[in-house]
């Protein structure tokens, strides 16, 4: 059999087997971005019901009109953006499907993308199977921040989008209102189109703001947003997101969409449209929430050798664990998963050239008392 793979070099996500490994020891597992704790009643209640009422069939392609309205409003309320529900936002299975919809309707052959490293692992196998070509631009070592100036000179006349994603996976980082500003005029200048992964979008902290690509005009004109209901809403098994777009972007993405995945979960649907309407303000206590999760495991973290990274953003933790040993991340993590019960995730798998640094990734989305037992073993190490 002539079996050509299209992605030769790509194998397991470090997720899935980062959570198997956690699952065949025992071990405490802060590797994996989901909450080990249920989802709001009111929201597994309402999935429940639809279910029961007979809400099983076919959603419309482009998602519930109720749970695109409520989409909607939520856009308005929290970022003052206002988006056309029918022409704008589409609900997709995941953000990992809307951020391949997007490339695959965007990218085309030989077209390049700039990837800000380290990079979420779905973005530059989606550019690849488009037939595209990744440019991987490192984030700034100190601070994770952007090197808008190393952006600049990746640039070519075959650059054709930017994928962004703040706040940000694996490091925490959050993109502020300049930086925004600067890809603007960069976007606008050079023609670039823009996906902005935002799952995290309402996990930021010490009372910062999320700065969206919808809040400005040049960007709105010419990006994709990807949200994830599974983030916001605590039920990332539900597989369910949205992209807004401007429509014409939004109808060639709903092309893609329709012939990969053609809809979203019925009832999943409707769940989520009545708890967004029944709590509208739900998603404003998740700062406070994780940001006491983050400060709990900061704290436990103190007395170990760890040296603790800024997390301004995200459900991350990042550990430089460069004082304890010189050993690769990748092998480390597997090794402390299994000797100490302890599952994290390797920092250097989301590189394309990983620099030299010892990095490990914890989820903070889990319970105190399980933070508080993981944070004792660590500082034993
Ligand atoms: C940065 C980022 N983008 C996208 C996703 C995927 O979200 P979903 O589960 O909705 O597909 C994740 C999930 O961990 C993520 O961290």
């Amino acid at each position: 059999m002539n079996l050509h793979s299209k992605l030769p070099d790509v194998g397991t996500t470090i997720f899935t087997r980062m959570s198997a490994l956690a699952r065949e020891h025992g071990a405490i597992n802060l590797s994996q971005g989901f909450p080990d704790f249920p989802a709001p009643e009111g929201l597994r209640q309402a999935l429940a019901r639809h279910a029961l009422e007979g809400h099983n069939q076919y959603a419309p392609m482009i998602g519930e009109a109720a749970l695109r309205e409520q989409v909607a409003l939520q856009l308005q309320n929290f970022r003052g953006v206002a988006a056309d529900p029918t022409e704008e936002i589409t609900i997709v299975p995941g953000a990992t499907e809307g951020l391949f919809c997007a490339i695959m309707a965007l990218v085309g052959r030989d077209d390049e993308v700039i990837l800000l490293d380290p990079s979420y692992d779905s973005y530059e196998p989606a550019v690849r199977l488009a037939g595209g070509r990744a440019v991987h631009v490192p984030l700034n070592n100190r601070d994770f921040s952007v090197d808008w100036e190393r952006v600049t000179g990746a640039l070519s006349p075959r650059s054709r989008m930017i994928v962004i994603n703040s706040p940000h996976n694996p490091t925490g980082a959050v993109l502020s209102h300049s930086d925004l500003e600067t890809l603007q005029a960069l976007a606008e200048q050079h023609d670039l189109l823009v996906v902005s992964d935002e799952v995290y979008e309402h996990l930021v902290f010490d009372g910062a703001r999320h700065h969206s690509v919808l809040q400005y005009p040049a960007l709105r004109a010419r990006s994709v947003a990807v949200y994830s209901f599974g983030k916001t809403y605590g039920v990332t098994g539900w597989k369910t997101g949205y992209c807004v777009a401007p429509a014409a972007i939004t109808a060639e993405l709903r092309k893609v969409h329709q012939f990969n995945c053609f809809v979203g979960v019925t009832p999943v649907q409707l769940a989520l449209a009545d708890f967004m309407a029944a709590e509208p303000a739900y998603p404003a206590a998740l700062p406070a929430f994780y940001q006491a999760k983050r400060d709990l495991l900061q704290r436990a973290l103190a007395p170990s050798r760890f040296r603790l990274r800024p997390s301004p953003g995200t459900y991350f933790q990042l550990l430089d664990y460069g004082a304890i040993s010189d050993e690769p991340d990748h092998q480390l993590c597997e090794r402390w998963t299994r000797e100490h019960g302890v599952a994290s995730i390797p920092i250097s798998i989301f590189y394309q050239a990983p620099p030299q640094q010892h990095f490990l990734r914890l989820c903070f989305a889990k319970q105190d008392e399980q933070l508080l037992r993981a944070a004792e073993v660590l500082c034993r190490i």
